[in-house]
């Protein structure tokens, strides 16, 4: 009377935590009355992943109002989904159910996701030792394998430590690592590669040293002209900041402490090795009152406090009576005056010596 054919034709289904996973199950032929339910494990311990009256907001029916196809999709899978799910067909009785029918069960394992690095919540200067977490969870059974790469080069670090996860089905790690932090690390990449055995190949997680790092800024203030300068010459200071990072800065210029307008503070620029530099230009006229100024660069990076560079203008002295007494000064003039005279002698004494032969 009842021919009735029900089929799971999935035997494992392996899919990775957070993706959609769609269990396979049909029936042809006519039946009793009674239900199709989803179950999870069978026996005491079972549980209703799917029926047509409970709520179950991540299972939707692949074909919905099917006599036929009673497949369903679950989305956003975790590692707790991992067990063997039967497609039952129940019977109707009196105050009950029956199972009539029953798929062969499909095995479902969800991958674990990649394990997740995180770093310091606060950027941290060149030179100093920064922890680094690496996580993964659900995973089983316990055995998994950690390591740690920066950029290519391994780095060693303790076993990690492992935990019973929430559902308690699974297991958790947590590995830390401590990296030394160094300039070239803006281009750098730490790793924290997982090994287990229901994975075919490792897992990673990444994470870039940039968003850990600070590099301080070097300042130097340069004036373009030698010192002291001419009186009333105009002349240029530049600010160089040099080799920092993250690429944001902003840069004040002083005169004797006070605050002074510039005009022209340049953009960043990125150095081929991700590092930033700057430059910024002040154009001061020497005036004999300016003599002695101390012209400062602030650089202020990143919240930290301020780098500055200093130069100061130094004037020469005014020279006294005129351009030709400033040319007097010149000790080659005077050399130039002697051999002049020199030679003027020695001419006159050879004209002499010639107009009396
Ligand atoms: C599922 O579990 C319930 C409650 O433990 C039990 O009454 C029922 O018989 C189980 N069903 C199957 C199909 O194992
Ligand atoms: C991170 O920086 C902020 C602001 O500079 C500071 O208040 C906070 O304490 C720092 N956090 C850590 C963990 O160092
Ligand atoms: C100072 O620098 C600015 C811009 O770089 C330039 O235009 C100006 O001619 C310079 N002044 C002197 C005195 O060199
Ligand atoms: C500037 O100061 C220096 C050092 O005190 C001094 O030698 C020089 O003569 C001064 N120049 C002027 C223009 O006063």
């Amino acid at each position: 009377l009842y021919p009735r054919r029900l089929q799971q034709p999935q035997d494992k289904v392996s899919v990775t935590a957070g993706e959609t996973l769609t269990l396979t199950c049909t029936m042809s032929g006519v039946g009793p009355v009674g239900p199709v339910k989803w179950l999870k494990g069978w026996g005491s311990g079972n549980e209703t992943v799917y029926d047509l009256v409970g709520y179950f907001p991540r299972v939707t029916r692949v074909v919905s109002e099917s006599n036929t196809d009673f497949s369903i999709r679950i989305r956003d899978v975790r590692p707790e989904d991992a067990g063997t799910y039967y497609c039952v067909k129940f019977s109707k009785r009196l105050g009950g159910l029956d199972v009539f029918r029953r798929g062969k069960g499909t095995v479902v394992s969800p991958n674990p996701p990649p394990p997740v690095v995180s770093g310091p919540v606060n950027r941290t200067g060149l030179g100093q030792r920064v922890p680094f977490t690496c996580t993964a969870g659900g995973f089983f059974p316990k055995e998994i394998d950690v390591k740690w790469f920066k950029g290519k080069d391994r780095i060693s670090v303790q076993p990690p430590s492992i935990t019973l996860g929430r559902t308690k089905s699974s297991y958790d790690m947590s590995s830390t690592a401590a990296v030394t932090l160094q300039e070239d690390d803006v281009r750098s990449q730490l790793v924290c590669e997982v090994r287990h055995s229901t994975l075919t190949t490792p897992l990673r997680g990444t994470y870039r040293l940039s968003k850990a790092l600070r590099v301080s800024p070097s300042v130097s203030v340069v004036a373009d002209v030698l010192s002291p300068v001419e009186v009333n010459k105009n002349m240029n200071f530049t600010c160089h900041v040099k080799r920092f990072y993250p690429g944001d800065v902003a840069v004040a210029w002083l005169e004797n402490g006070m605050e002074i307008k510039v005009e022209n503070i340049s953009q960043p620029v990125e150095t081929p090795r991700g590092l930033f530099e700057l430059r910024s230009v002040v154009e001061v006229q020497a005036t004999e009152e300016k003599n002695g100024s101390v012209f400062t660069c602030r650089v202020v990076h990143d919240a930290q406090d301020p780098v500055s560079g200093t130069a100061t203008l130094w004037i020469a002295a005014p020279a006294r009576g005129g351009s030709s007494v400033s040319l007097l000064s010149s000790p080659g003039l005077w050399l130039g005056i002697l051999l002049e005279k020199g030679l003027l002698g020695g001419l006159l004494i050879f004209l002499f010596k010639r107009a009396r032969a």
